[in-house]
């Protein structure tokens, strides 16, 4: 105990100082446990100091101490236990509850009789200077952390800015071949857009030259566009201009007229106001997907085609008239033939009663009247034979006015306005007065109540730059001659009609209704037109064209006398096929002095030739018979007896021109029916042509 005395002693100083001191025997009993000890471990001095360390903290007694202890012991050189490498020698809990971080000096110090050696333990708290050094080191490893963060950084942005420029040069680099491409692109565009310009010209210049209305609407069926004649038909249709909403179309909702594509339907539109308009309209929808997204409409003005269509027909029409009426007037002209050759027989019997003379008379004279119908018919059938020839229309009218005169009545105003100039034409004089009577007549029937009747004559020439007055006209020089009056004017029903045979607004008895009929076939024998304008009201103009024929007119033929050319005997040969006819014509032939053999049709005749074939001077046939006809019949007698005359006669020459008659020898026609002068007139006239067989 005495060393433990002797140790406090020695080292009472010691509890002063802020380090653990210890003192240990070889054995490990504790010589000395300082105040500091005490503090941080909370074992007094008392309690520990004369016992073993061992007691206290036994892991000590592990060999990685043992050695290190034993050497102290032993007097060897001090040696450092950091809690850090060795955990704690002598565990000493800060306040915090946490160890004190220690660094733990271990010493040999020689015991007090210097024969052995003791460990002494100075144990120094490094906590703080741990937490410092950790504090320092933490703020090297940021720092170094920061550093290596720079670097990294620094190389993250070096690279991103190697990158960068890559980038920015690949980005240079593709803008320029951007901008090349942009470039190429702008000059396709460029092109692309002159080549749209010049589409959009031409489609333009298309729409506006197509001879339709073209009308686009949109989806609310807005006009948007249309060309100059869709413009002028969609406001004639519906009163309406660009920019307006088309719901109806004369009426009629514009849904009526839409078709989808491919379909095409026209619907016809007749509108009245401001005057009569025929339209054909069609419309299509233009769709994109469900959604309509414009409407076309197509506007055809038909008006001057359904004219033309409704005057072909017409003329169709009366053709077919024609020939009908043709026919019938060729079996009735030989009715006629007979009655009025047979009244005429009659009469000139010196034995007839008064009375049966006056009779007869009558008879020839409602013959002559109906014979003077079955002309008129045949003019509008165009079957009559004209003698045509020079006329010079100017003194023609002058001389008709003055007829006119003295048969139109004293209330109706009458003008004949010429403008000078030449009017020759090429016509039938006989036929052109039969046209001029029949249309003063008419103009005197339409003005019961008096007015005006104007004639007037003047030319007009056709040609490219002047649209004709009749589509049909040919260019050339044309006579006009207008026959106009103030009457009443023809509505366009009547007006539809008014050139069929027997067509007429007049009472019965009034009027046959072939007057203007006969016009029409004489003006289209002539070759030419006729133009009707009138207002109900108002009157009514005819305007005929005829072909300008500028030549010296003929010296008329002077007229003439009524005495009947008798003939000497000479041989006539009569064929007919009408049995009525035949013996007619035999008996008057008879009559004036002829001999007549006669033939009822052309076999007959020919046979009858071989037999009198030196005889017989004159053959008048009939052109129309069963087997042989008159034509037929002319060719083989001129093939056989060239010297032989020829007369043809017929109720209409058929399909036969001049040129057909000549070629087959006939020198003369006789139109049946016929009066006796006209017979004798043609047979002496035949017969003359030959004096030297006389
Ligand atoms: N100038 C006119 N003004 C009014 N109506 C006319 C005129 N000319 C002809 N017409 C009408 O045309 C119809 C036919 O005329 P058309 O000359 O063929 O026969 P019509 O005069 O009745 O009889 P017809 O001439 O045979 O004696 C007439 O009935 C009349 O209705
Ligand atoms: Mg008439």
């Amino acid at each position: 105990m005495k060393e433990i005395e002797a140790a406090r002693l020695q080292f009472s100083v010691l509890d002063q100082v802020p380090v653990g001191l210890c003192v240990l025997k070889k054995d490990f009993t504790i010589l000395y446990w300082n105040r500091c000890l005490e503090d941080w471990t909370g074992i007094p001095g008392s309690d520990i100091v004369g016992r073993s360390l061992l007691a206290h903290f036994p892991h000590l007694s592990a060999p990685k101490y043992a050695s290190r202890f034993q050497n102290i012991f032993e007097g060897g050189p001090p040696t450092i236990f950091s809690s850090q490498l060795h955990n704690y020698l002598i565990p000493a809990p800060t306040n915090r509850g946490k160890m004190r971080i220690q660094h733990t000096t271990v010493t040999s110090v020689p015991s007090y009789d210097h024969r052995d050696a003791y460990a002494l333990l100075a144990i120094q708290a490094v906590t703080d200077l741990t937490h410092r050094i950790q504090g320092y080191r933490m703020m090297r490893d940021q720092a170094l952390e920061e550093v290596k963060e720079r670097k990294k950084a620094e190389d993250a942005l070096r690279k991103s800015q190697t990158e960068l420029e890559t980038r920015v040069r690949q980005r240079t680099a593709d803008l320029v071949s951007v901008n090349e491409r942009l470039g190429h692109e702008i000059e396709v565009r460029r092109e692309t857009e002159v080549e749209l310009k010049k589409l959009i010209s031409t489609l333009n210049t298309l729409v506006a030259h197509i001879p339709e209305g073209v009308v686009f609407l949109d989806g609310q069926q807005r006009v948007v566009f249309a060309n100059q004649r869709g413009k002028d038909h969609l406001r004639t249709l519906t009163g309406m201009g660009e920019g307006a909403v088309v719901e109806n179309v004369a009426g009629r909702n514009l849904g009526d007229f839409l078709a989808y594509a491919p379909q095409i339907i026209w619907h016809e539109v007749v509108i009245h106001e401001p005057s009569k308009f025929v339209f054909e309209v069609a419309g299509r929808t233009i769709r994109q997907g469900d959604t309509v997204s414009g409407i076309v409409l197509v506007l055809k003005d038909v008006t001057d085609e359904r004219f033309f269509e409704e005057r072909i027909h017409s003329q169709e029409r009366l053709a077919a008239v024609g020939q009908l009426a043709a026919g019938i007037a060729h079996d009735f002209n030989n009715i006629l033939t007979s009655i009025i050759g047979f009244a005429e027989l009659m009469l000139s019997d010196s034995d007839l009663a008064k009375e049966d003379w006056d009779m007869v008379q009558g008879i020839l004279q409602n013959g002559q009247r109906a014979a003077q119908l079955i002309r008129q018919i045949l003019d509008f059938s165009r079957k009559s034979i004209s003698e045509m020839k020079s006329l010079d229309l100017l003194l023609f009218l002058k001389e008709f006015s003055k007829f006119i005169r003295r048969t139109i009545p004293e209330d109706i105003h009458i003008s004949v306005d010429c403008k000078p100039g030449v009017y020759m034409i090429w016509a039938d004089p006989a036929k052109i007065q039969q046209v001029l009577a029949n249309l003063v007549v008419n103009a005197r029937d339409a003005m019961p109540g008096g007015g005006r009747l104007s004639l007037s004559l003047s030319r007009l020439r056709v040609g490219a730059d002047r649209m004709p007055p009749v589509p049909e006209m040919s260019h050339g020089d044309w006579i006009m001659l207008a026959v106009l009056d103030t009457g009443t004017g023809i509505t366009s029903e009547v007006l539809t009609h008014i050139f069929e045979p027997f067509f007429t607004t007049k009472e019965v008895g009034k009027g046959t209704g072939l007057g203007l009929s006969q016009v029409y076939g004489i003006i289209k024998q002539h070759e030419g037109f006729i133009d009707v304008r009138t207002k109900v009201g108002e009157g009514s103009s005819f305007v005929l064209y005829l072909p300008a024929h500028d030549v010296c007119a003929e010296v008329p033929r002077s007229g003439k006398g009524p005495v009947l050319p008798k003939g000497a005997e000479e041989t006539i040969l009569v064929v007919e096929d009408n049995e009525s006819v035949r013996n007619l014509i035999q008996r008057k032939l008879l009559k004036l002095g002829y001999t007549i053999y006669t033939a009822k049709n052309g076999r007959d005749a020919l046979s009858l030739m071989e037999g009198h074939g030196k005889k017989i001077r004159l053959v008048i046939t009939d052109l129309v018979m069963p087997e042989m006809g008159g034509l037929e019949l002319s060719r083989a007698i001129k093939d056989r007896y060239p010297s032989v005359e020829i007369i043809a006669l017929s109720g209409y020459p058929l399909r036969c021109e001049w040129d057909d008659f000549e070629n087959a020898g006939i020198t003369d026609f006789i139109q049946k029916p016929f009066v006796v002068q006209t017979l004798a007139e043609a047979v002496k006239k035949a017969l003359g042509r030959r004096p030297d067989l006389n």
